[in-house]
Order: structure tokens, then C-alpha cells, then sequence
């Protein structure tokens, strides 16, 4: 038991006059929310810059053993400290990833068809509480607009954000890659503003050269891009900027990271783009005296 607080009333600091400090949560489109699904978005998006580097590994599950993926552990695991944020499937999260690892997950939520068959006829492959049981900072699902999957996979996240909402675990949705889904920004325009209006707290997406900004500008929560298929790093370098200069709120890559020639440099390299401001430029000079130290 605490002894009684015997300090006489005059002697307390009761900081009369002093507005209590009520600061509004800077992410976009957050402020509304409860304390735990912003304390999980405040671990995905770095503080700081808003922005986050979100490191994506889950491609195993529509593509099996992808390059760069045959071995998490050797390939992943050196490189994870780097990421604000790792994006994977529960499998590879048990099998491969330690708890040690200590960072934020976005879990892959969303399984279905493989690039065997139809791509984007996807189900909610875990319930709520495998991914409470994970620890999972975000759930993911894809959402195929335009696809004869759309009411399908819009159902999907639906029931995503309506779990996540009652635990407050935000729902990232996920742009769907269908080759048959064009990527402009009419397209991904629609197809983001369709994922924010049904209830995720972000989105995933891709860059697209021409009015990214109106893309951004049109979506009421942050959009993080996808790498894509692997690009000369000093291209996915330009990507990353044109898109944070464009309104993006970080980068959710894969290929561009693990298939790099110095995955670790690149990592950092990005990072400079999306946390520090840097140009491509500056960050492929440093990406080159990185991966030239080794
Ligand atoms: C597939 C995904 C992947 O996580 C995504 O495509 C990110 O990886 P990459 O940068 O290699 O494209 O969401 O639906």
C-alpha cells in the first residue's frame, strides 16, 4: 500500500491555467480512431515522418517459392531489422521469422487461387483470433475491383475490417495484381477510394507514371506502394521518390528489396527516400558506397 499523500493542497501542481494537452494523431484519416488501432498504426508508420518501410515476404502464398524467397530465413531475417514493418503470411511468420524479431506484422489475411489457376478468387484464410494470437499490427486482404472476384473480394475485406475494428487491428487492403487489370490512375484511383469507403485504415497499391497525386489525393487514408517486379535499383529507387513526392505514405516492397544485388543497402536506400527526404540520386550514391562497404 502507498503511504497517504500527506503534501498539503497549495503544494500540489495542478498546472491551473494550462489547456490539457489533446494532440490530434497526424496520420491520415486516423484521427477518429481508438487508442489500440492507432497505437498499432503509430508502430507501422514511423512517428517521426508518418511514412513507413514496410518489408514484403508473403508472395509465397499465390507464388510458391519465389527468387529471392527460397529461404527466408537466410534471406529475410538478415535484412528485417531494417524494416519498419514485415509483411508475410502466419505460415512463414511461425516457420521462419523468431518472436525476437520484435517488429510490427502485417498479416497476410486474404488466400485463395495461385498463378497456377485464376489469380484474385481469394477467401479470409485465418480467423481474428489466429491473427490476436500472432500479435498482428495489421490484417491484409486484396481486393480485385474490376474482376469478376470484386463483390467477392470486397466482401473479404469487409469482414476484415469489421474483426479488426472490434479488436483494433486496422485492415490494410491490398490492390489486387490480376494481369488483366489495368494500372492507371483512373483504375487505381477508383480501386483505392473503393478499399477506404468500405473501412481499411490503408492501402496498398501501385505507382502509376501519370497523376499518382490524384490518386493520393483522392484516398482518405495513406497509401503505401508496391515494389512490383525487380527494376534496376536506381528505377525503383525514382519510383520510391516519385511516390512519397506524390503523396505516398511509404512503400510496402518485396522483389526490389530481396532481389537486389545488397538487399541491406537498399533497404537503407529506400529508407532515405521515404523517411529522410532524399532524392534518388543521393539515395543511389548511397545505396553504391553501402553495398561497397559490404
Ligand atoms: C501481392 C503482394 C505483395 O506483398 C506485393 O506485391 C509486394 O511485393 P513486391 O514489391 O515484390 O511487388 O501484396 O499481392
Amino acid at each position: 500500500m502507498p503511504d497517504a499523500d500527506k503534501t498539503p493542497l497549495s503544494g500540489k501542481d495542478y498546472g491551473i491555467g494550462i489547456p490539457v494537452a489533446n494532440p490530434a494523431f497526424p496520420l491520415r484519416g486516423a484521427n477518429n480512431y481508438d487508442w489500440g488501432m492507432k497505437d498499432r498504426l503509430a508502430r507501422i508508420f514511423n512517428p517521426k515522418s508518418m511514412h513507413t518501410v514496410m518489408l514484403a515476404f508473403d508472395h509465397g502464398y499465390i507464388m510458391g517459392p519465389t527468387s529471392g524467397l527460397e529461404r527466408i530465413d537466410l534471406s529475410i531475417l538478415p535484412i528485417a531489422d531494417l524494416a519498419d514493418c514485415l509483411m508475410c503470411t502466419r505460415g512463414a511468420l511461425r516457420a521462419c521469422v523468431p518472436p525476437t524479431v520484435n517488429k510490427p506484422v502485417a498479416l497476410r489475411c486474404s488466400a485463395g487461387s495461385t498463378v497456377l489457376t485464376e489469380l484474385n478468387n481469394e477467401v479470409i484464410g485465418l480467423e481474428i483470433e489466429d491473427a490476436i494470437r500472432l500479435n498482428a499490427s495489421a490484417m491484409a486482404g486484396m481486393v480485385a475491383i474490376g474482376s469478376q472476384f470484386e463483390a467477392l473480394t470486397i466482401k473479404n475485406l469487409c469482414q476484415l475490417v469489421e474483426t479488426g475494428n472490434r479488436y483494433g487491428i486496422p485492415t490494410l487492403g491490398v490492390t489486387a495484381v490480376g494481369k488483366e487489370l489495368t494500372r492507371d490512375a483512373r483504375y487505381l484511383g477508383l480501386a483505392c477510394r473503393v478499399i477506404a469507403e468500405n473501412g481499411a485504415q490503408f492501402v496498398k497499391t501501385y505507382f502509376c507514371e501519370t497523376d499518382f497525386d490524384k490518386v493520393t489525393a483522392a484516398c482518405p487514408v495513406p497509401i503505401i506502394i508496391a515494389g512490383g517486379k525487380k527494376l534496376p535499383e536506381k528505377d525503383a529507387l525514382i519510383m520510391a521518390y516519385r511516390a512519397i513526392d506524390q503523396g505516398a505514405s511509404g512503400v510496402d516492397m518485396g522483389r526490389n528489396i530481396f532481389q537486389a544485388d545488397a538487399p541491406r543497402a537498399m533497404l537503407q536506400a529506400v529508407r532515405a527516400v521515404v523517411h529522410d527526404g532524399f532524392t534518388a540520386d543521393a539515395a543511389m550514391a548511397l545505396y553504391e558506397d553501402l553495398k561497397a562497404k559490404g
